[in-house]
């Protein structure tokens, strides 16, 4: 019989506490009064239960749930579940919570749809190279919507790690290494997942993570340990969580770093000052996979209970997958380590979200079959993930070779010219590849099987040169070369950190061995994170970056590479000339020495490279070329509070229509503490006609002026500062001014 959650309807206490320790609290707004009925009839049990989540497996028979979980949701010991998802699977755990457990709160099921759930959109590092805010949202909202009409409820994503370290593997999941965009794409994905309402069936709960600065480990080493000032943190790490949270997430993932000698997990500056303090987080936070028992192994606990008891009291809300909640929670609460009053805040939280999530009103809210089969894999958000893929992309060099023209005789060379499965890249969700167009199938489907000749040449990895000959036997035959290469898909996204991030194998060499019989050759790039591209770049007349560009992304590829889109993407990660100079970023400062000076030796330089990075952040070719000319700006004085305008014309000088990204960068000369030599704070999307000029104007106000002074105060000082827009970090026409009192 179905059983029905008993609500009684008093009115709610709405201030509660994030835990034990004294110190900011959180108003908890708008709870739902179906909460604090809940928790007033709930066992002790049952609300650590809430605080439970646990995965579900998928293996080769199908779903199944891990041995003993379904007595635990039964019996209200486990509330959550994730790496669940179809809507039959789905309803049927749903049903064992709701109608016979004793409560019958139903569960909330996650899973990590981070770049697509069923059709598989480019990598996030790639999308992020669109710019393009409401692409952004409109691929996170198709992304919620195929998740939820698939039984989820639940994502965790965005990951709003900034890195300036390409040998981390996971620069393939988050935006890039500026705070600002990284900030503005965080926005966008909240808002894409979650749209303007939680209880809509096709949108999602968003989950920012990893909370803190996850991405800045020593060596780029994954999960290795994270040291950095607390200016440092604010300025150039933070902003991408807090935009995410201010964008309205309601749940935060915590990191497997440490974060000022304090694992993220059981950090109580970080959770309980920061994000339910400072920020007055409405949301609860969850652990990452099992990152609460790695603080005994970080040497911050003794053994999992006293891990559970740092990590609750520090405000970690929920425990994925580590069970220690599961296991010592309820006696560290009887033995007065935690108290009912931080188990009564979290339960509250977690709740609350579920009622937002409309779960209390239906608990099968997510469960229709109809509406699975209508969305999931729908021709629209197939055409929106080719439109993501190709905007994603960047034409990092060509000397005349693309596009190539419709029924060329053209070369297909390389293992990953054939493979399918490495367009979806890591975290590919639901995503399947069987069904989908291998770049070789998609050029020979648009050029014609006879003007393709396809040689695999030799494998993405490994030394096996025996292909070689095969493929200049094919090169011979041709007018023109497309070869694929770079990295397999499981080489970036978790715990695949790279020392040499070069392009693996023999691909190099044979490119080189290619590029030597004078043909024409476009390297189409599939990798998960800046490459040092230093010999390929020599080789190739043309290199299009595709990263790992989703299930469209053989027909997106092919759309470039012959013309059918103007590339239009632009980096939002530097590319090194070699790993030495990793970390690498465009927001350097300028140092007592710059590489200007004079001198020939003592300054802060290299001997063996130069300073400058191969393809700097910004970066991004068109078939078409832009000129930009006459930057003014409307006043060489700022009062503060006010504001001025910046204006610059851009000119298509090219024979193509193209789009373009105007990048406006400002520096503060002089200030309390030093500023760097710039730092990005507009752009602006344009499209022009072939011979076509438009005056781009940007507002400049003081807020963009901003930043942690000296007294680690956020703010303003009066002073000069520079001006630079441009089509890239690195090629920027400069203006001055000076903020006044
Ligand atoms: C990853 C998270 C992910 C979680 C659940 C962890 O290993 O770090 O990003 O959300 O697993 O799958």
């Amino acid at each position: 019989m179905k059983r029905v959650i008993v609500f009684l309807l008093l009115s709610a206490a709405i201030v509660t506490s994030c835990g034990d320790r004294p110190g900011r609290e959180t108003i908890l707004r708008n709870v739902d009064p179906r909460v604090d009925s809940l928790l007033r009839i709930m066992t002790l049990e049952e609300k650590i239960g809430q605080m439970v989540l646990f995965t579900s497996d998928w293996d080769v028979t199908g779903p199944t749930i891990r041995e003993g979980y379904l007595d635990d949701i039964r019996s209200g010991r486990c509330g959550n579940i994730f790496n669940a998802y179809t809507v039959d699977y789905i309803r049927e755990l749903q049903r064992v919570a709701v109608e016979e457990s004793r409560l019958g709160i139903p569960l909330m099921f996650g899973y990590d749809v981070v770049h697509g759930h069923k059709t598989v959109f480019p990598i996030p590092l790639g999308e992020s190279c669109s710019w393009d805010m409401d692409l952004i949202r409109r691929s996170a909202s198709a992304a919620a919507a195929e998740a939820a009409a698939s039984g989820l409820n639940w994502t965790f994503a965005p990951m709003a790690d900034i890195s300036v370290d390409p040998r981390w593997g996971r620069v393939s999941e988050g935006a890039g290494e500026d705070p600002y965009l990284g900030s503005m794409i965080a926005r966008a994905r909240v808002k894409g997942f979650q749209g303007s309402d939680l209880s809509n069936p096709l949108t999602v709960l968003a989950c920012v993570k990893h909370f803190a600065a996850y991405g800045a480990p020593f060596g780029g080493r994954d999960y290795n340990t994270v040291d950095m000032s607390e200016r440092q943190f604010r300025e150039f790490y933070m902003p991408p969580y807090k935009a995410g949270v201010d964008a309205g997430a309601l749940s935060v993932m915590t990191a497997f770093n440490e974060y000022d000698g304090v694992p993220a997990t059981a950090n109580a500056y970080l959770i309980k000052d920061l994000l339910k303090g400072d920020w007055n987080f409405q949301g609860f936070v969850v652990t990452d996979y099992t990152s609460i028992n790695e603080v005994v192994h970080h040497g911050y606990a003794r053994d999992d209970a006293d891990a559970g008891v740092k990590a609750v009291n520090a405000g970690v809300d929920m425990d994925l997958q580590g069970e220690v909640y599961f296991n010592y929670l309820k006696g560290l609460v009887e033995s007065g380590y935690v108290s009912q009053r931080r188990i009564d805040d979290a339960v509250r939280r977690i709740l609350n979200v579920k009622a937002k999530l409309g779960l209390f009103d239906d608990p099968y809210r997510y469960c229709d079959n109809a509406r699975e089969d209508k969305v999931v894999s729908n021709p629209e958000i197939k055409a929106l993930s080719r439109d993501v893929a190709r905007k994603s992309m960047v034409l990092l060099k060509n000397d005349s070779c693309l596009p190539f023209d419709r029924g060329d005789r053209i070369a297909v060379i390389g293992e990953l010219a054939a493979s399918k499965r490495d367009l979806l890249g890591s975290w590919k969700a639901a995503g399947e590849w069987d069904s989908i167009s291998s770049i070789l199938d998609a050029v020979r489907a648009y050029n014609g099987p006879a003007n393709v000749i396809y040689a695999e040449g030799c494998k993405k990895m490994g030394t096996d040169r025996s292909g070689f000959k095969s493929a200049m036997d094919a090169v011979s035959q041709a007018d023109k070369v497309l070869m694929v290469i770079g990295e397999d898909w499981d080489w970036s996204g978790e715990a695949a950190s790279r020392t040499d991030i070069g392009v693996p194998g023999v691909q190099s060499e044979l490119l080189q061995m290619i590029a030597s019989s004078g043909k024409p050759v476009a390297v189409v790039l599939l990798n998960g994170r800046p490459l040092v591209l230093e010999e390929e770049s020599m080789a190739a007349d043309a290199i299009l970056e595709a990263w790992y560009p989703g299930t469209m992304g053989a027909e997106a590829v092919t759309d470039l590479i012959f013309g059918q889109y103007n590339p239009s993407g632009k980096l939002t990660m530097t590319f090194p000339r070699n790993v030495g100079q990793i970390p690498i970023f465009y927001y350097e400062k300028n140092t007592g020495r710059p590489i200007y000076l004079p001198s020939d030796k003592y300054k802060s330089k290299y001997l063996d490279s130069p300073n400058d990075p191969l393809y700097p952040f910004g970066h991004g070719l068109s078939y078409t070329d832009f000129e930009y000319s006459d930057l003014t700006i409307s006043s060489p004085v700022m009062k503060k509070g006010k504001t001025i305008e910046a204006s610059v014309k851009v000119t298509n000088i090219g024979q193509r229509t193209g789009e373009e990204t105007v990048q406006l960068y400002i520096r503060d000369l002089i200030g309390s503490v030093t500023r760097p030599v710039k730092l990005l704070k507009g752009f602006a999307k344009l499209t022009l006609a072939p011979g076509e000029s438009k005056t781009v104007t940007f507002t400049i106000s003081e807020d963009m002026l901003a930043f942690w002074k000296h007294d680690m105060t956020f703010g303003t000082e009066e002073g000069d500062f520079k001006v630079m827009v441009g089509g890239s970090s690195s090629e920027l026409l400069q203006a001055a001014f000076t903020l006044v009192p």
